[in-house]
């Protein structure tokens, strides 16, 4: 039987608390904190990032540099708040000067993040970029060749449509990317529908020009956001 919300809620927190000790791959050395994810602990979606850059290790909350600001705008464009959705990474701590993850370091990480799926038990989980689209696909295709094509996977008793899109990083400053990102961005309230992302597309959003975009909004009291 599937645990209530609150109940899941609670073993996520109790469990943020304790990953905050993490020391099972060297980057416990180099971080400053850990950065378990933010948002609703009981969302349909789910964003499953990288890892932590600069900003998200001294603030605690994935996504809150430049990407984040992205992510956000995207997701306004859709009608959702970040407060809406559960925001993680395959990585918890911060890779030195934001390098690409190693394998051992998302072998020593990825229960969590597993273990985040089995808690929230989103309907839809999007993949930004290649690291998180690996991993939860089990598939070595990259992203360029996976990207915007929905895919049943099941982790456990949680099953999901995962679907890969690219990191709001590599849409920053390549125009085309961002609007195929926004075209993807587009299909997600029809595949939370349960549609398989082909039902009526939301008319085309007036795309907001990046640089137009507000700062972050702080994660408020109401949010799950494990800030140690
Ligand atoms: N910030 C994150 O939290 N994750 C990323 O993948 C990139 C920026």
């Amino acid at each position: 039987m599937v645990a209530d919300a609150a109940t899941r809620r609670a073993e996520l927190e109790r469990r943020a608390a304790e990953w905050a000790g993490c020391t099972r791959c060297p980057l416990s050395e180099s971080r400053t904190q850990v950065v378990v994810g933010s948002g609703d602990a009981d969302a349909d979606l789910m964003f499953v990032g990288e890892a932590p850059g600069f900003h998200e290790d001294k603030q605690g909350v994935p996504f809150v540099g430049q990407a984040g600001k992205l992510l956000e705008t995207l997701l306004e464009e859709i009608g959702l708040t970040r407060e809406q959705v559960f925001i993680a990474n395959v990585l918890k701590c911060r890779p030195p000067g934001n390098r690409d993850p190693l394998p051992g370091e998302i072998e020593a990480c990825q229960g969590y993040l597993f273990a985040q799926i089995q808690l929230i038990r989103p309907m839809v989980i999007c993949t930004l970029g290649n690291f998180a689209t690996k991993l939860l696909s089990g598939s070595p295709q990259g992203i360029t060749r996976v990207r915007g094509t929905p895919q049943t996977q099941t982790y456990g008793s949680v099953t999901v449509q995962l679907f890969p899109i690219y990191h709001p990083a590599a849409a920053l400053y390549t125009p085309a990317m961002l609007e195929m990102l926004r075209g993807d961005f587009a299909r997600i309230p029809s595949l939370l529908a349960g549609n398989g992302g082909h039902g009526q597309e939301l008319e085309a959003p007036a795309p907001v020009p990046v640089a137009a975009m507000e700062p972050p909004v702080a994660v408020g009291d109401a949010q799950l956001s494990f800030q140690f």
